[in-house]
């Protein structure tokens, strides 16, 4: 099953998608995390997107494009996957249609997660993640069970986004809207938009996404 998850910054595609990965076996492929091990990494890659990253711009198509088509060729994702943060743009989208085509696959499912732009800035600046394994938490939402550490692998180091701050979400939300929201009607029209309310609580956002997938599997 291949499945987009799209929404603005902060909507919870990364929640939801690693929830996702540990039920379903699909394989999360996002892109800003890539981008970020890219730039964590120091490779050519990484030291392009640096900047544009941390000024709240989009990454050009055709670095993302290759990363995708890579990414998916690998075994892992050959039961499928979750793409979360790609496409953004109609020429991602185009492209992304090309290469299932080519591999004689179809996009399942495209989800839409709906939030009022005001909840943004609090979730994104709120968020915070494990330094060890990557897990992710709100200062409000979504705290460890025992303050400090890490649920999942006992870490006690955690870190923020270089680009959560509120001057780059609001370049964030800009290039969303600008850029991104379009391919709603994309997908709309294609028939594989569905819709589900994100500003609920994360576990409510999860069932209503699993009825969803319940549903195109
Ligand atoms: P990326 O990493 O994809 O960032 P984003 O799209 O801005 O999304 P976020 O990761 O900020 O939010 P999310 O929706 O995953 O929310 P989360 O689950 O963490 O991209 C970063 C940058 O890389 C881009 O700006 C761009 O420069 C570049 N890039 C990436 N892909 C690209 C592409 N295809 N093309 C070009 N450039 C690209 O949740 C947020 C917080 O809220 C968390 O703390 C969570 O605990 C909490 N939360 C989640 N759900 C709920 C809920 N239901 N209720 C309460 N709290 C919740």
């Amino acid at each position: 099953m291949i499945v987009v998850l799209l929404g603005p910054p902060g909507a919870g595609k990364g929640t939801q998608a690693r929830r996702i990965e540990d039920k379903m076996g699909l394989v999360q492929l996002s892109t800003g995390d890539m981008l970020r091990a890219a730039v964590a990494a120091r490779t050519e890659v990484g030291r392009a997107a640096q900047a544009i990253m941390e000024a709240g711009e989009l990454v050009p198509d055709a670095t993302m494009v290759r990363m995708i088509s890579e990414r998916i060729e690998a075994p892992d994702c050959a039961k499928g996957c979750l793409l979360d943060g790609f496409p953004r743009t109609y020429a991602q989208a185009a492209a992304l249609d090309r290469m299932l085509t080519d591999k004689g696959l179809v996009l399942d499912r495209v989800i839409e997660m709906k939030v009022d732009d005001a909840i943004l800035v609090e979730r994104i600046t709120g968020r915070f993640a494990c330094a060890t394994c990557g897990e992710g938490y709100h200062g409000r939402y979504r705290r460890p069970k025992v303050e400090g550490v890490c649920d999942n692998c006992g870490g006690a180091a955690f870190d923020r986004r270089a680009d959560d701050t509120a001057e780059t979400v609001a370049a964030r939300l800009a290039a969303y809207n600008t850029e991104t929201a379009p391919l709603l009607v994309y997908y709309a029209e294609a028939g594989t938009l569905a819709s589900v309310d994100a500003m609920a609580p994360i576990a409510e956002v999860g069932e209503a996404i699993d009825a969803l997938l319940d549903r195109a599997g």
